[in-house]
């Protein structure tokens, strides 16, 4: 039976906020180190330090915003240790990821080069669980105050002479696991504290962030906007999928079809988490002012044999391709209460764009999925409505296909559509009432193996081709989705 979708062209449903297809990049194994910082002397090609062929990869996916430095790291992270000539940095230990050496190479000064490359916003997250109100106030004052003052004339010495501008600052993360443990009650005490020292120097205006619950921890969301609401602009939401639970998460390849159907579930998990915490928000904030902040969010697997387990390195296959595009459709469908989501995390770790063996990059199938909906970022959310088929999951079923829909600036309407199914091919019927329809083409990402991934030597096994299985009948467009794609089409 044909999946339906409609789409009314000529209803918009708002922006698509761009801060959806943000990232996160945390000291957490390769991301930072190797990832993105190679230092200056590397035989890599790089600028000031940065690698160039990550920059360049990145611009491309138009990355609108990246989240630093942490996840865990954040709440143990002292940014005065990453400030000053960096052989004078102090070196300690990462505590939370693997134990490893932080020489603090890469600090503030070095963040905002990175994002000025990317031409990406930085979002920064402060220290609550073991830093100071003083250490937050005074970081945003190094990085914000143009004047005379103790931090703006220490910024002025390691070469900065005029603020940066900063948009985006998280109170801490994970506040009730790694980030100190605190309850509910607790935390929205010290938010509200923090956040009153989190200044708006000049015309600097701040979006504060508050730390959120953990997956479907409603009473968190509950008790942080009964307390805080008025002080926060964005509460975040932590989802991540392991397909067998946190403690036996199952292998990044080389699963079987039945785990393939769990990832799937546990992906389309997060649209209840959505809902459900966004019926907590409605009831102090039914304006939607304040942002549903998924800044992480992604699959996550065991690590690769023969890592470092505390690297959370990973392989990415089709599978993550699929995870990246139903996951990236709900949230455009849900873009009034959802302003941001930061996939984790960019470069070597978790669900990554990019993996990196010394000089070799590699491309994943998630970047490519980035790549082709990059066209949904600040563009109108479209009226679509779907009826369509259900796949069974053990007790439960999901939607074969997965849509979304956008128009552009220039009038070009989007839509993305996934096709779950690991064997079957959906046929969909879209009715696209209220456009003219000429000028239509596509690109697919599908594979046939379950696990189908690119390596180092074969980087381009994986990747957006043509696609051209669709026929126009009046206003009806009849798509065939192989099994395991994502498609993207634009009509012009
Ligand atoms: O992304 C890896 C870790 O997952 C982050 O540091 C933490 O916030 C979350 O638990």
């Amino acid at each position: 039976m044909s999946n339906k979708v409609v789409i009314n062209a000529d209803v918009s449903k708002g922006t698509i906020n761009k801060n959806i297809y943000g990232h996160f990049a945390e000291h957490l194994g390769r991301c930072i180190y190797e990832g993105f910082w190679v230092g200056e002397d590397s035989e890599i090609p790089n600028t000031n330090g940065i690698r160039s062929d990550v920059v360049e990869a990145l611009k491309n996916i138009d990355i609108p915003l990246l989240r630093w430095p942490g996840g865990c790291f954040a709440d143990e992270y002292h940014w005065k240790d990453g400030i000053g000539p960096r052989e004078d940095r102090k070196r300690m230990v990462n505590t939370h990821w693997g134990g490893v050496i932080e020489n603090n190479h890469f600090g503030t000064h070095e963040f905002y080069m990175l994002c000025e490359m990317l031409g990406a916003e930085p979002y920064i997250n402060g220290n609550v669980g073991s830093g100071t109100v003083q250490e937050m106030s005074e970081w945003v004052e190094y990085m914000t105050f143009d004047g005379e003052s103790p931090m703006a004339n220490w910024r002025k010495e390691n070469g900065k002479e005029e603020p940066w501008s900063l948009k985006y600052f998280g109170v801490g993360n994970e506040n009730w696991g790694c980030g100190g443990n605190m309850r509910p009650q607790y935390y929205a005490d010290l938010y509200r504290q923090f956040q009153t020292y989190v200044r708006n120097y000049g015309d600097n205006k701040i979006y504060r962030i508050a730390g959120g619950a953990n997956v479907n921890d409603y009473n968190w969301t509950e008790v942080l906007m009964r307390e805080a609401a008025h002080l926060m602009d964005g509460l975040s939401l932590h989802y991540y999928v392991h397909p067998g639970g946190f403690w036996n998460k199952g292998p990044a390849t080389g699963f079987t079809e039945d785990v393939w159907d769990i990832t799937m579930e546990k992906t389309y998990y997060i649209e209840e988490l959505i809902e459900k915490h966004g019926t907590i928000m409605d009831k102090y904030d039914p304006e939607k002012r304040i942002g549903m902040i998924i800044d992480e969010w992604g699959a996550w697997y065991d690590v690769e044999p023969g890592t470092n387990p505390g690297f959370l390195y990973q392989q990415n296959t089709i599978r993550d391709a699929l995870v990246a595009g139903v996951s990236l459709n709900i949230f455009n469908n849900h873009s009034d209460r959802v302003h941001m989501a930061n996939i984790a995390q960019t470069i070597n770790v978790i669900q990554s764009m990019i993996l990196t063996d010394k000089e070799k990059m590699i491309l994943t199938p998630t970047y490519h999925v980035f790549e082709m909906y990059k066209v949904h970022q600040d563009a109108e959310r479209l009226d679509l409505s779907i009826e369509s088929n259900q796949i069974k999951v053990g007790e439960k079923e999901i939607a074969q296909v997965s849509v979304s829909s956008s128009k552009a600036n220039n009038g070009t309407v989007n839509v993305t559509l996934c096709n779950v199914d690991k064997n079957d091919d959906a046929d969909v019927q879209v009715d696209l009432r209220g456009m003219n329809l000429s000028d239509i083409s596509g690109r697919i990402i599908t594979a046939d193996e379950l696990d189908a991934h690119n390596t180092f030597d074969n980087p381009d096994n994986v990747k957006p081709v043509n696609y051209t299985d669709f026929q126009l009948n009046g206003t009806e467009l009849s798509l065939k989705l192989p099994a395991k794609s994502v498609v993207a089409i634009s009509i012009k």
